[in-house]
């Protein structure tokens, strides 16, 4: 019995950290230069929630050459990154998930 409690808590481990979250994109991609809450050299999370919808959150990303006009800024020096879908989705919601903090 105990082994078996064992071996469902160790799979569980696994399943969690082989599972990707937002909160991994955002670590693996963006924490270089956006913090949650406080300024960085990008603008903070829940700033970003506060102005924006999803959609443009991810056009954002995909291309910040072809947005930084339309959001107000005079030039960018956000890097472009290829994330498939899934880490767009996850990423966005993320963001998303700090409006009004
Ligand atoms: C090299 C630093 C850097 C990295 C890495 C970076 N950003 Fe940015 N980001 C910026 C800066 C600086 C701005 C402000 C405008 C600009 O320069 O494009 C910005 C702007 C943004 C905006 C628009 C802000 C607004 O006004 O609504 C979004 C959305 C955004 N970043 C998301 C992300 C996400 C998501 C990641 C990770 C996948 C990421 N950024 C990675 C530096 C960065």
């Amino acid at each position: 019995m105990k082994k078996y409690l064992l071996l469902v808590l160790l799979l569980n481990s696994f399943l969690y950290s082989a599972e990707l979250d937002g909160k991994k994109v955002f670590e693996t991609y963006c924490w270089g230069c956006h913090h949650q809450t406080a300024m960085a050299f990008g603008p903070p999370f829940s700033s970003i929630a506060a102005k924006r919808t999803k959609a443009e959150i991810k056009a954002y990303i995909t291309s910040p050459q072809s947005m930084y006009k339309k959001f107000g800024y005079k030039r960018t020096v956000m890097t472009q990154f290829h994330l498939t879908n899934k880490e767009l989705n996850l990423i966005s919601d993320y963001i998303l998930s700090y409006k009004g903090k």
